[in-house]
């Protein structure tokens, strides 16, 4: 892709108001959708039947991320309803491979996300298998918390691997990102930036949006 990607978490948004809320960031690259278990993280988000119901008010490719306890069994029906991309955790799961491959075969692209204790070196030879590394910069379960720049490390070896040739994913990260922190990330070698807080916290979404996105390309 030409350009950073920005994806606005629907997290920091206003759950009775879904689709406007999707529809206020129209200059977004991707909706960024945070699904929670209360198992995987301590939080409870949202699932299935509320993401296929805001797909029919939304033309942006969902970025779904799945922090849940197995993904063997709920990440599939995502694909099969019509995600672009479904992201599932690393440390979820023992076959991260055999998740990888059943939501390809139900049609979207699939993630990898590593928590910001989680070593990147035990999975560099499964990503192949994958579109996409999601590095989190926060712990998982809740918006608004403070960027952990130590995580840059993960992003600047996995940009190198894509750089050399010897892995071809999009690299993401979650958590913290805010106009005062976007341009260390995209320095790092950032492909997507997710943001919650920092787009639906803002008094306007898309300027949050535009602004973020010009600040990852200077
Ligand atoms: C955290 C979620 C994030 C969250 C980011 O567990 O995965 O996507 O919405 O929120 P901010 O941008 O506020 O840190
Ligand atoms: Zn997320």
């Amino acid at each position: 892709p030409s350009g950073p990607i920005i994806a606005p978490s629907i997290l920091s948004a206003d759950f009775a108001h879904l689709a406007a809320e999707a529809q206020a960031v129209d200059n977004a690259d991707w909706l960024h959708i945070d699904v929670m278990d209360a198992h995987f993280v301590p939080n409870l988000s949202f699932g299935l039947p509320i993401v296929k119901s805001l797909m029919k008010y939304s033309d942006k490719p969902f970025d779904c991320h799945l922090m849940i306890e197995n993904p063997e069994r709920w990440a599939p029906p995502y694909a099969e309803a019509g995600a672009f991309n479904v992201t599932f955790h690393a440390e979820a799961t023992e076959d991260p491979i055999a998740v990888a491959k059943e939501i390809r075969a139900a049609g979207s692209k699939v993630g990898l996300s590593i928590k910001p204790g989680t070593p990147l070196e035990p999975y560099l030879t499964i990503l192949k298998e994958f579109d996409l590394l999601l590095i989190m910069s926060v712990e998982p379960g809740f918006g608004g918390q403070k960027f952990m720049p130590e995580v840059l490390d993960k992003v600047r070896m996995a940009r190198s691997l894509v750089d050399s040739g010897e892995l071809d994913l999009m690299i993401e990260i979650d958590g913290g990102i805010a106009l005062d922190t976007i341009d260390e990330a995209a320095a790092a070698g950032v492909d997507c930036f997710v943001a919650g807080s920092a787009v639906y916290g803002a008094p306007s979404p898309a300027d949050a949006v535009t602004q973020l996105r010009e600040r990852a390309l200077a």
